[in-house]
């Protein structure tokens, strides 16, 4: 029997997982985080599907106090209540993590504040009281990369906005249902990505939607950043989540840090939509080895023996459909310092912010010296950077963006305006992973991308970072 594209392109996913193309196309429950065909699950795509209710340009009801509950307090969860206590407004109700040593932590950095967080720990599920109570509007999740979904979903179903650290998801599958429980509950979804909130990157947006680049043609982004040790690191991340991760899984794992400065300067889900993608990647050259000798001293390296780890260095290209191309890199084992490249490239000028310092171009004039670049700096900093800018850096987190970042969406919140990244961002950019999967399994073959917001990006209105004091609600 002759099969049709979707067939094929299941078929193709699925070899060698042990999954029926049947269960891949209707929407079968996703495997076990980890177990054969984790990512690479149902739903690859999506001609027919109409949106419930459009969550771009949507706005939530204003909140004069914004209610938080933080779930996961590792290294990166733990940072965010000591952002989160300095922002007017917010009030940090609950804290969960199954760890108790890292609720203690966070407490001690809350003491002295207003902010007396009730505390759940000591359960795999504890953070499902959090999402239930009433006295919440926002579930912050920094958990690891399997819970993101669950914990998302099960928030907005009890009524909450979800807010989760990148990746949204670890399965097509789970994408499809961030989109749907979005717009089903009219919940906001906003996966923290917080490099759009760098400053080069902001300004490069600027630029961008000034016009100063002319036509966007190709942009590039990467996840360049050596993590041989943190990976290998017994107390690093807990239960070594993410070696697991890099044991079990394949392709470009962490594109959003790259790609989403690049897509919000792209209009992606705004204009213009990601069309179809080729992913090409090197074998494992560092993980296995490293697995292997740590193991033959370690029993704790033992399950990590013998396994076949992800391909180091992985390049994965795409095409827009208004012809648009971008480039996005994945190595986390690189001898490379780090970069996330952001490189843009127009018919009017160019940016590219590694190695650093950031650079701008106009038309053939080679780098702009430290006067003209001084100069854009000061015409094309976004109003909002000038506003709260000063203090992110003061107050931190990467060098400021995360501040910026969490001190946005609680204005926008508190101002009842919609947030600058929705859940059909989150939803695209995390499939960029998931679906170099694909095309990595199938000798890089091209792998058609699904169009989450069901044609609504023909009219989508650009992100707007306009501040929230000086946008209508
Ligand atoms: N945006 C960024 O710049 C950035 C930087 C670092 C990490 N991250 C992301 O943040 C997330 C967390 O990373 P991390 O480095 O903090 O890892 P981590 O292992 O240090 O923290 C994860 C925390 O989640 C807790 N946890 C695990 N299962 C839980 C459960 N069932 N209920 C409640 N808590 C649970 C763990 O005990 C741990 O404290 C990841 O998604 C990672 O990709 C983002």
């Amino acid at each position: 029997m002759k099969s049709t594209r979707r067939e094929f392109l299941a078929q193709t996913a699925l070899a060698g997982t042990g999954l029926s193309v049947a269960s891949f196309l209707r929407g079968a429950p996703a495997p076990a985080p980890g177990a054969p065909g984790a990512a690479v699950s149902p739903r690859v795509a999506s001609a027919s599907r109409r949106q419930a209710f459009n969550m771009c340009g949507y706005a939530a009801p204003r909140l004069e106090k914004v209610r938080i509950g933080v779930i996961g307090l590792g290294s990166r969860g733990a940072s965010a209540p000591a952002r989160h206590r300095v922002i007017d407004g917010v009030e940090i109700k609950a804290i969960c993590d199954i760890r108790p040593e890292r609720i203690a932590v966070v407490l001690k950095g809350l003491e002295g504040t207003p902010h007396k967080p009730a505390v759940y720990t000591g359960s795999d599920d504890a953070w499902k009281k959090v999402c239930e109570r009433d006295d919440i509007d926002v579930i912050y999740n920094c958990t690891p990369w399997h819970l993101h979904a669950p914990i998302s979903i099960y928030a907005m179903e009890h009524g909450k906005h979800a807010f989760s650290e990148i990746p949204a998801a670890v399965t097509m599958e789970e994408c499809w249902q961030l989109v749907e429980t979005s717009e089903r509950t009219k919940r906001h979804y906003m996966m923290l990505e917080n490099c759009c909130y760098d400053f080069f990157e902001l300004l490069t947006l600027n630029l961008a939607q000034q016009g100063f680049f002319g036509e966007i043609v190709h942009g590039e982004g990467a996840y360049i950043h050596n993590l041989m040790q943190l990976n290998f690191g017994k107390n690093s991340y807990q239960g070594m989540w993410r070696l697991k991760q890099n044991a079990a899984r394949d392709g470009n794992l962490y594109p959003m840090h790259g790609l989403g400065p690049i897509a919000q300067i792209m209009n992606i889900n705004r204009g213009d939509r990601l069309d179809y993608l080729v992913s090409v990647q090197s074998n494992d050259f560092q993980m296995g080895k490293r697995a292997d000798a740590l193991a033959a001293k370690d029993p704790d390296f033992a399950p990590f023996a013998g396994k076949k780890f992800r391909g180091n260095a992985n390049t994965t290209t795409l095409r827009t459909e208004l012809g648009r191309t971008l480039m996005v890199q994945h190595d986390v084992t690189s001898t490379r310092p780090y970069s996330r490249i952001h490189t843009v490239v127009g018919t009017e000028g160019s940016a590219q912010k590694w190695p650093e310092p950031g650079r701008i171009a106009s038309h053939h004039s080679g780098w702009l010296p430290a006067n003209e670049m001084k100069a854009l700096e000061d015409k094309y900093t976004f109003a909002l950077v000038k506003e709260i800018g000063a203090t992110a850096k003061k107050i931190g987190g990467h060098g400021g963006m995360d501040f910026l970042m969490d001190w946005r969406w609680v204005s926008l919140l508190r101002h009842g305006l919609p947030l600058d990244m929705d859940v059909y961002d989150a939803a695209a950019w995390t499939a960029v992973g998931l679906l170099s999967e694909v095309s990595v399994a199938n000798r890089s073959n091209s792998v058609d991308f699904p169009d989450f917001t069901a044609g609504s990006y023909k009219k989508n209105k650009p992100v707007n970072l306009t501040p929230a004091s000086q946008q209508k609600s």
